[in-house]
Order: structure tokens, then C-alpha cells, then sequence
């Protein structure tokens, strides 16, 4: 219940108001989010590099409804790529196609998508295209294809809640694409995904085996403790090495399971968000775990 009031409110622009007006400056967001600019990302991807986790960069924002904001994200992108490469950071990156202008056409995300992939193999670098609600499932997955025959420095998101999951993934196997496996985050109608956490925790299970048996590099993103003392005994009783996947955790979340994962010899790579636009991105943290509620109330009171 909570959980879908937090998600409906993530769509809200007045409380987005409220929020973002106290969000940065009580200190709450910084929990989730490394800073507003790509440059005050810097000191937390170090501090992570220094801990032996890899990175991947989130420059947020979502859904956008002019052509102009798209061109905008793209050459935002342009900008991340070399910040990267002039750092020397280790770190990728991860977007979403709403921001590329999914929104307006599947051609002009497609088209962007393609300026971003050209940019990003003159830096060597890999694009993760994450995953949005399920009404973009299908039309994320056909621009992947479209970019697939001409670009491999790309990979995409599977959400375990959906019912078309298995399918899903067995085609991006078969294709040989990286794929990160979540549970999904957004407020999904039951004739789309499994209602139950239950089912969700099984086909994450399920999913994550096939992968690391058949896939390319997948990533194993979740900070659930029971799914990932699973998937390592696993991967002990099939002998599948330690650089054959990576696990993938969200800044901010469970750092103490990260630092024991490095520390037993796993890949790690933390989910770095940053920019103006993490209001949708926050309210969906809180929505997983509504205990953060208290963090951001306590915030609040605080200033
Ligand atoms: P679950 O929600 O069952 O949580 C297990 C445990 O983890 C909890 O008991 C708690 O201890 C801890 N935990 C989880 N979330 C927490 C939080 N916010 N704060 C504090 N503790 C928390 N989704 C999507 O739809 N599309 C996408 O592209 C992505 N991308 C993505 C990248 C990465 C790197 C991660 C880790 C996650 C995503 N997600 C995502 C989000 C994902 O779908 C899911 O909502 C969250 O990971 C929470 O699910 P868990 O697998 O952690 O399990």
C-alpha cells in the first residue's frame, strides 16, 4: 500500500515542488544522490574506486517532451564521456531512453541512442539502457535490436516482476547482450507483473541462474542477502569464476554488503545517480524501503 502511495506520488508535481525545494538542502537526497553537477560526482566515484568497486554513472532525468531537451541530454552525454576519460575514472554509464525523447518517437530516442553509442566507443566505454515501466518494455527492447546489429559497447536492464521476463532474457542470451537483471521499480498492473514478492524472489532466482550459466558478463543487481547468498553458492557449485559477472548495487544502499562482497573477492559496481532531476528517482528508493521515510522525516525536522 505504502509502497504504491510513494510510487504515485513520484508522478506528483506539487510534492515534487515541496520536496526538491527542501530535498538537497536538508541533506536527504544526498543519501541517494552524489550531487546536482557531474563534477561533484567526482570525490564519491574515487572514494569507491579506492574501495575496490567499479562504477556506473546515472545522469538522471526522465520523460521529456521537447526534441530540445533530448539534444540537450545527448550532448550532456558527450560532455560525461570525457569527463570520464579526463578523470580517470572507473566508471560506465546508465540512462534512460524517456530522456533521449522516447517519449516524442521511437526514432528519435533510436537516433540519439546511436549518437550516444558512436561517442561512447571513441572513450571505450560501455552504456547501460536501463529499464522503465512496462509500458516501454517493448519499445526499449526493439531500439536495442535496431542499435544491436551496428553497436556492442551497450547493454540492457530485465525487470524479474514482468511475466514476459523469461522470454526476455532468453533471446538476449541468445544474442550474446549484457544484461542487468532487477526486480523492477515501478508501479506495475497484475496482468503485466507478478503481484506477489514471492514470485518476483523466484524468477530473480531463476533468472540469475540461466544467465550466469549462458550469458554475457550479466550483472546480478539487488541488495537482497538471500538471493545473493544463493546465487554464491551457486556460482561455488558450478564453478563459474568471479569475472564471468558482476554484482550491482544502488549508492547510498547496504554499503556494509558491498565492502563484504569486495572483500570475499566478488565485482562490485555501484549505481551513481546525480543532477537536478532526482526527485523520481528518490521517491522510488523510498518506496522500496519505506523505513527511509523516517530518514527523510528526521531531515526535515532537523533544518
Ligand atoms: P528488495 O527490494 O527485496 O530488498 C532486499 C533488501 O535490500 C531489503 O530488505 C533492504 O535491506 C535492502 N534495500 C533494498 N532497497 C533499499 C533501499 N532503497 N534503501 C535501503 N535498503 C534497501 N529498477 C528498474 O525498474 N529499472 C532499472 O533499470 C533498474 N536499475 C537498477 C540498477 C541497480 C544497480 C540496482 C541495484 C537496482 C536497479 N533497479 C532498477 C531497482 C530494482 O528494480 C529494485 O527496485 C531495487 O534494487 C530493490 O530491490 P532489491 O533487489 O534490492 O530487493
Amino acid at each position: 500500500m505504502t509502497r504504491a502511495l510513494l510510487l504515485r506520488m513520484s508522478n506528483s508535481p506539487t510534492i515534487e515542488r515541496f520536496v526538491k525545494k527542501n530535498g538537497m538542502s536538508a541533506g536527504f537526497a544526498r543519501r541517494f544522490i552524489a550531487g546536482e553537477r557531474m563534477e561533484e560526482t567526482v570525490d564519491s566515484v574515487r572514494q569507491l574506486n579506492a574501495r575496490e568497486m567499479t562504477v556506473t554513472l546515472d545522469y538522471l532525468g526522465e520523460n521529456v517532451s521537447r526534441p530540445e531537451e533530448a539534444h540537450d541530454s545527448v550532448e550532456y552525454y558527450r560532455r560525461l564521456f570525457k569527463f570520464i576519460f579526463d578523470n580517470r575514472l572507473d566508471a560506465n554509464v546508465s540512462l534512460k531512453l524517456t530522456q533521449l525523447g522516447l517519449d516524442i518517437s521511437d526514432s528519435l530516442a533510436a537516433q540519439n541512442m546511436r549518437l550516444i553509442l558512436e561517442e561512447a566507443a571513441k572513450y571505450d566505454q560501455f552504456v547501460r539502457i536501463d529499464m522503465e515501466g512496462s509500458d516501454y518494455t517493448e519499445r526499449t527492447l526493439s531500439i536495442f535490436y535496431e542499435l544491436w546489429g551496428d553497436h556492442k559497447n551497450f547493454g540492457t536492464v530485465i525487470q524479474t516482476y514482468l511475466y514476459r521476463s523469461e522470454t526476455d532474457i532468453h533471446r538476449l542470451i541468445d544474442a550474446g547482450a549484457r544484461v542487468r537483471l532487477v526486480k523492477g521499480a515501478y508501479n506495475e498492473p497484475k496482468e503485466v507483473a507478478f503481484p506477489d514478492k514471492k514470485d518476483v524472489d523466484e524468477s530473480y532466482v531463476k533468472l540469475t541462474q540461466e544467465l550466469l550459466l549462458k550469458g554475457n558478463y550479466p550483472a546480478i543487481a539487488t541488495h537482497d542477502p538471500v538471493i545473493i547468498a544463493a546465487t554464491n553458492s551457486f556460482v561455488a557449485d558450478n564453478q563459474i569464476s568471479v569475472d564471468r559477472f558482476e554484482y550491482q548495487m544502488l549508492f547510498g544502499v547496504r554499503r556494509d554488503l558491498q565492502n563484504k562482497l569486495v572483500s570475499d573477492g566478488f565485482r562490485m559496481r555501484v549505481y551513481v545517480p546525480f543532477g537536478t532531476q532526482w526527485y523520481g528517482y528518490m521517491m522510488r528508493r523510498l518506496a522500496e524501503r519505506p523505513t527511509n521515510l523516517w530518514f527523510v522525516l528526521k531531515n526535515l525536522l532537523r533544518k
